[in-house]
């Protein structure tokens, strides 16, 4: 047994078993080898609008009459002694609700040496009932938007000329990007967290010949797979217990671009689903007999690197290389520190605005911090702070240390905090955090810099002596690390 999950003296006496089942948001399931059930929490009676008394002891089918032995994944595991994953149920309930649930079914073995099954189960009415309105307000925006007469109406807001950067790697992204653009190539942009990933994405519909045609993006790490499927391919009425039909993102986008955001999320059956589509052009909705004809183009983003999706088994490498046609990364600001003070520009120009203020730039001292910060949020972090400053901001005309957020000082402080101490400097880090190697290489140089001129009285000649470097070198190294004022 896997114990690893609790401590070896821990025993669970009735009360705390039920205290802690019943206060889970899923709802938990048991039944013995002959079918009957042994454990129901409070979820699942929610779920299924009975009362435990109705169910505890009963056999299934006796409860739940409209179950068959090929219907009840509850039975089929008891049966086959198999897990069924992301099982999607939808039924109407004994109080006359319609409920649909995610369920996990496992079989589970007794130290009685009998066995049974437990079914886990999500209730996800609710967010289905969401998914139903985002798609019904999808298309009714695109219907209206037929009758609008806009330059561009497609679902966007940015274009080329939104993106700011000059580091020469994030510009031949850039160039990358514009080149693919008019080809209707699949594209996948791999990139952390606020790169600008879907900044290049709907860049790269509106510079193509699809611009006046929808962008629609779905992120697939949101929904479970089924509800997932069905928003990407449509349904057919009846499908299911209450399905409508209505039309997927497919067949919405047809004649422009679907961003399949964090397309690593997806599972793997889907992925498989979507390789067809991709292939041959051709959706069908589930449930549904017609297949049709889509011209759509597909741009993907990931945010973990292609070969750890999969050596994780997040990606189907046929997949990959079907999406990846154009390949293109968006490398992490602190990569490209080049760029920091011209997007920081651009946003407090943006700000001032937005916010009728007078900003000029940032103080010195920000500066510094700036340019040492790793910025684990890229440039939608660097937004965000600077957003926040003007919150805070109430005199003065340059953005300060202390008018950032506080979990941002905090971090900054531990970034200068960082030991110097280049003898001992390993030991020094006590924290499970590393910093970024070129960060922490930087301090250790800083340091030794600093060392050199305190001991040498600030003469250039001697310090670059004593640090072996040539007296140009280390004038270069004085101004990277603004070290005149010191
Ligand atoms: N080079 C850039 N120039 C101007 N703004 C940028 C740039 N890169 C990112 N941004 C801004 O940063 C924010 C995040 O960008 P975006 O949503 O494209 O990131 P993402 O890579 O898709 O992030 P996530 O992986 O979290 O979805 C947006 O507000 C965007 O306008
Ligand atoms: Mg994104």
């Amino acid at each position: 047994m896997d114990t690893k999950w609790m401590d070896s003296n821990l025993y669970l006496d009735k009360n705390s078993l039920c205290k802690l089942l019943n206060n889970l948001s899923e709802g938990v399931h048991v039944v013995n080898e002959k079918g009957k059930t042994i454990l129901y929490n409070k979820k699942a009676s929610e779920i299924d609008g009975l009362k435990p008394e109705e169910v505890l002891g009963k056999n299934l089918f006796e409860v739940f009459p409209s179950l068959t032995l090929e219907t009840s994944t509850l039975m089929k595991t008891l049966k086959n002694e198999k897990k069924y994953l992301n099982h999607k149920q939808t039924f109407i309930n004994y109080r006359g609700k319609k409920t649909t649930t995610i369920n996990h079914t496992f079989p589970v073995y007794f130290n009685d040496d009998t066995k049974g099954a437990v079914e886990i189960s999500k209730d996800i009415t609710q967010t289905e009932e969401l998914v139903d309105d985002i798609t019904d307000l999808r298309s009714k925006l695109k219907d209206n938007s037929k009758n609008v007469k806009r330059k561009v109406n497609n679902n966007t807001s940015y274009e080329f000329s939104d993106i700011i950067g000059q580091n020469k790697k994030f510009n031949s992204s850039i160039s990358d990007a514009m080149k693919c653009a008019g080809s209707g190539s699949s594209v996948l942009i791999y990139g952390e967290t606020g790169t600008g990933k879907e900044l290049f994405a709907q860049s790269i519909h509106n510079a193509s010949q699809r611009k006046n045609n929808d962008f629609i993006a779905q992120n697939c790490a949101a929904l479970p797979k089924d509800l997932l499927e069905s928003l990407l391919f449509g349904t057919e009425k009846g499908s299911f217990t209450g399905a409508k039909s209505k039309p997927g993102l497919f067949e919405m986008a047809d004649g422009g671009t679907i961003l399949l955001d964090e397309i690593n999320s997806m599972d793997l059956s889907l992925q498989a689903k979507l390789l067809r589509v991709l292939q041959d052009g051709r959706v069908r909705r589930i449930g549904g007999q017609k297949e049709k004809q889509v011209d759509v183009r597909v741009i993907t983003t990931m945010n973990v690197h292609p070969d750890q999706a999969f050596k994780e088994n997040r990606l189907r490498e046929d997949l990959y290389y079907r999406l990846s046609v154009v390949y293109i990364y968006l490398p992490p600001l602190r990569k490209r520190k080049d760029d920091i003070f011209l997007l920081a520009d651009h946003f407090i120009d943006h700000y001032n605005k937005k916010f009728n203020k007078d900003i000029i730039g940032l103080d010195n001292e920000i500066k510094k911090a700036f340019q040492s910060y790793s910025w684990p949020g890229n440039v939608r972090e660097l937004k965000h702070v600077i957003e926040s400053a003007y919150n805070v901001k109430q005199f003065g005309d340059e953005i300060q240390i202390k008018d950032l957020p506080g979990y941002i000082r905090e971090r900054m402080g531990q970034n200068r905090n960082i030991s110097v101490n280049y003898n001992n400097s390993i030991n020094k880090l006590d924290s499970d955090e590393m910093p970024p190697l070129d960060q922490y290489l930087e301090k250790i140089e800083l340091g030794l810099i600093k060392d050199a001129l305190n001991k040498t009285n600030h003469n250039i000649s001697a310090a670059a002596r004593k640090l072996e470097i040539s007296r140009q070198s280390l004038q270069y190294k004085i101004k990277k690390y603004n070290l005149k004022d010191n």
